[in-house]
C-alpha cells in the first residue's frame, strides 16, 4: 500500500507527464472567463477548448495539469462514498501530438508502477461505436488493453454487452456513447454543431466485491458490472480520444486527433490507499475530522452522509470563494449560497446549532494552500463571506420559525412558501410539523419544487447552445471592452482596484474588483469618459507571448493570484506594446482595434458584491 498524500500523489503525476514531455500548466478558475457556456469549470478540458479546437497552445502539444472543477448537478448525490461537487481533475493533454498507443500505455504505467496498484484490480471501458452517426467500435484500444494487460501477465478477456451479461469474467468491456463518449454536453445527440468531442476508456479500480452495495445500484437486479455505480468499481480517470467535431452534416474529423486524460486526484488517492471512502483521505478528512470535534458525534454510519455533505460543501465554497464567486441570489453566487445553506442544515442534524462555518475555512485552505498559492491570502475574506452568510441564514430560520408557529395547518404547500421565501428547508418544517401532529407529504413538496425549478429552467434554457454561438463578436468586444474598464477603474481609483472576476453575455459585462467602497457618480462618470475615449481612439490591440518574469518586468497585470506557466500570454491595448493603457495576462481572444468595439459603453449598474468587493454592469449605452 502507498503513502501518498493528496499534494505528493499530485505532483507525482505531473512530474511523470512533464518527464514525458509535457509543460506543467496552471489550474483555470471555477469561473470559466469569457466562455458563457457553462457556468461553472466542471472539467480539464473546458480552459483547453480553443486549443482543441486547433489553435495552438503557446506552451506547445504536451501539457499537464490539475485542474480544479466544480459539478453543481452532483450537489444532490454527495453523501456516499465517492460524489463531490468539488474535486481536482489531473489532466494531461495531447494537442495533435500522441494518441491511444501512448495513452494508454502512459495512464496503465503511472497506475501500476509509480502508484502502485495491482493491475489485477484494474479494469477498463472501451467505446462500442455508434451506428446512428456512423462511429466506429474502438477496436484499437481493446487491443492495446490486451498488450499491456499481457505484458503483466492478467488475464483480459472482452466483454461485448456487460450491461446484460455483467462482468463474466471480463477485463475489458465495451459500452455504448451514453458510457464511452465525452463531450461538454454529452452523447453524441445532445451535442451542438461546432462542439468537440469523442471515444473515451475509462479505467476503473476494483475494492473487491464486499464494497458492493446492493441496494444503491439502480441496476440492482442485474448483475454487477464495473459501470454499474454499486461500489465495488471506482472510475479513476478517463482517456478521451477528442477527435470529432459535430457539424450540420454529422461528425467530421478535427484537424488534429487530441487526447483530454482526465482523473479524479481523491479517487486515484482513495485507490492508492485501497480505501472506498474519499471522506477518509487527507484531502477531505482534517475538514470531517473538525466536524467530528465540533459535533462532538463520531464519524461512523448513523452520522456519515451529514458529516461528507458539510465537508464537501464547505470545502467547495471555499474554492468557489477564493475565485471570486460570493454567495448571492443570481446563477452561481446562488450556488454558494446553497452549498452554504446545505451544510448548516446538515450540521442541524448533528446537532451543530451555533455558528461554525468559519472554523472550517483555515481548515480546508490548510489542506491547498501548498499547491493552490492564492488561498493563503484570502482565508479572512472568505471567512467574513461564510460568516455573514450563516447569519443571514440563521435570522431567516428564526423568522421561518415564528411564521411557522403562527401557521394553524402546515402542510406540503406552507412547507414550500417557507422554501421558496427564506430557503427553510423541507426537513426542519416537517420536523416541527410532526411536533405540532402534522405530517407533511414529501412527493406533494418535490413536485411543487419541481414545478418551480421548471419554471426557473426555461428561464435558463439554451445557456449552453447559446453559450457557443456566443464566441461571436459581441463577447469579443465585451472582453476586450474588460480590459478598458480595469484600466480605467485603475488610473480613477488607484491601484488598489484589482479584477476579482468578469462575465461576459451577449447584452453586456460584468465585472467584480476589490474596492472598499461605493464608487461617486462623479468617478463612474470619470471611468466611462475614459474608457469611451480609448475605444473612439481606436488603438490597436496587441498580443505576445512571453516568459512569465519578462511580462511582469514590463508591467503586464496578472491579477489572479494562482501560479503562471512560464510562457504567457499578454494583451497590450495601446500605440504600441510600451506606451499603452492596459496590458493584461490574458488568454483571448480580443478584437484588433477598440474602435470595433463601437459604442457608446455605459456603466449601467454598480454595488456592492460582497465583502471588499464591488462589482460593475457596463454595456451599450
Ligand atoms: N473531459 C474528460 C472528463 O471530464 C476527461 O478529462 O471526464
Amino acid at each position: 500500500m502507498s503513502n501518498f498524500t493528496g499534494e505528493s500523489l499530485r505532483r507525482k503525476y505531473l512530474d511523470f507527464f512533464k518527464a514525458r514531455g509535457h509543460k506543467e500548466i496552471p489550474s483555470a478558475s471555477l469561473v470559466p472567463e469569457n466562455d458563457a457556456t457553462t457556468l461553472f469549470t466542471g472539467s480539464g478540458m473546458q480552459p483547453l477548448v480553443p486549443y482543441l479546437l486547433g489553435k495552438e497552445h503557446p506552451l506547445g502539444k504536451r501539457l499537464t495539469n490539475s485542474q480544479k472543477a466544480f459539478r453543481s448537478q452532483d450537489i444532490e448525490d454527495v453523501g456516499d462514498n465517492r460524489h463531490t461537487t468539488f474535486f481536482e481533475m489531473l489532466g494531461n493533454w495531447s494537442l495533435g501530438d500522441y494518441f491511444k498507443k501512448e495513452q494508454l500505455r502512459w495512464f496503465f504505467q503511472f497506475l501500476v508502477d509509480e502508484v502502485g496498484l495491482d493491475p489485477k484490480r484494474i479494469y477498463v471501458s472501451v467505446f462500442a461505436g455508434d451506428k446512428r452517426f456512423n462511429l466506429a467500435k474502438d477496436d484499437a484500444s481493446v487491443k492495446i488493453w490486451q498488450e499491456l494487460f499481457a505484458e503483466r501477465k492478467v488475464e483480459a478477456r472482452v466483454v461485448n454487452n456487460p450491461e446484460e451479461e455483467g462482468l463474466a469474467g471480463g477485463r475489458i468491456f465495451f459500452y455504448p456513447a451514453k458510457k464511452n463518449w465525452w463531450s461538454r454536453a454529452g452523447e453524441p445527440e445532445k451535442m451542438p454543431e461546432g462542439e468537440p468531442g469523442g471515444p473515451d476508456s475509462e479505467v476503473f479500480y476494483d475494492f473487491g466485491p464486499k464494497w458492493r452495495l446492493h441496494e444503491r445500484s439502480p441496476w440492482k437486479d442485474q448483475p454487477c458490472h464495473i459501470n454499474c455505480d454499486c461500489g465495488r468499481f471506482l472510475e479513476i480517470g478517463n482517456s478521451v480520444f477528442m477527435q470529432y467535431l459535430k457539424t450540420e452534416e454529422g461528425f467530421k474529423p478535427l484537424p488534429k486527433k487530441n487526447v483530454d486524460f482526465g482523473g479524479g486526484l481523491e479517487r486515484i488517492l482513495a485507490a492508492s490507499q485501497d480505501q472506498p471512502d474519499i471522506f477518509l483521505t487527507d484531502l477531505l478528512k482534517p475538514i470531517v475530522d473538525r466536524v467530528v470535534e465540533l459535533s462532538g458525534k463520531p464519524y461512523e454510519a448513523k452520522h456519515q452522509v451529514p458529516m461528507r455533505v458539510i465537508a464537501d460543501h464547505v470545502r467547495a465554497s471555499v474554492m468557489l470563494m477564493a475565485d471570486g464567486v460570493m454567495p448571492g441570489n443570481k446563477e452561481r453566487e446562488y450556488f454558494v449560497r446553497r452549498l452554504l445553506r446545505r451544510a448548516i442544515r446538515f450540521a442541524h442534524q448533528l446537532g451543530i446549532d451555533q455558528p461554525f462555518l468559519d472554523q472550517l475555512v483555515p481548515v480546508v485552505v490548510k489542506i491547498y494552500q501548498g499547491h493552490y498559492t492564492d488561498l493563503a491570502d484570502k482565508v479572512e475574506l472568505i471567512q467574513a463571506g461564510v460568516a455573514e452568510e450563516e447569519k443571514k441564514f440563521r435570522k431567516a430560520l428564526a423568522t421561518g420559525l415564528k411564521k411557522l408557529d403562527s401557521l394553524k395547518v402546515i402542510d406540503a404547500q406552507a412547507a414550500f412558501k417557507l422554501y421558496e421565501s427564506y430557503g427553510f428547508p423541507f426537513e426542519l418544517t416537517a420536523e416541527i410539523a410532526a411536533e405540532k401532529g402534522f405530517k407533511l407529504d414529501k412527493d406533494e413538496f418535490e413536485k411543487l419544487k419541481k414545478l418551480h425549478a421548471q419554471r426557473s429552467r426555461t428561464a435558463s434554457a439554451g445557456k449552453f447552445k447559446g453559450g457557443l454561438a456566443d464566441k461571436d463578436q459581441t463577447t469579443v468586444k465585451f472582453h476586450t471592452a474588460t480590459h478598458l474598464l480595469h484600466a480605467a477603474l485603475r488610473q480613477v481609483l488607484g491601484e488598489k482596484a484589482r479584477q476579482r472576476g468578469s462575465h461576459i453575455t451577449r447584452e453586456r459585462l460584468r465585472f467584480d474588483f476589490e474596492f472598499d467602497r461605493a464608487l461617486t457618480l462623479d468617478e463612474i462618470k470619470q471611468i466611462e469618459a475614459l474608457v469611451n475615449e480609448w475605444i473612439k481612439a481606436d488603438l490597436p490591440v496587441h498580443r505576445q507571448v512571453l516568459p512569465k518574469d519578462e511580462a511582469l518586468k514590463s508591467g503586464a497585470i496578472a491579477f489572479f493570484g494562482e501560479k503562471y506557466p512560464e510562457m504567457v500570454s499578454v494583451y497590450t491595448i495601446g500605440k504600441t506594446t510600451d506606451d499603452y493603457v492596459s496590458k493584461e495576462f490574458c488568454g483571448g481572444p480580443h478584437v484588433k482595434h477598440t474602435g470595433e468595439i463601437g459604442g457608446p459603453l455605459k456603466i449601467k449598474k454598480e454595488k456592492s458584491s460582497g465583502a471588499g468587493v464591488r462589482r460593475i454592469y457596463m454595456g451599450y449605452a
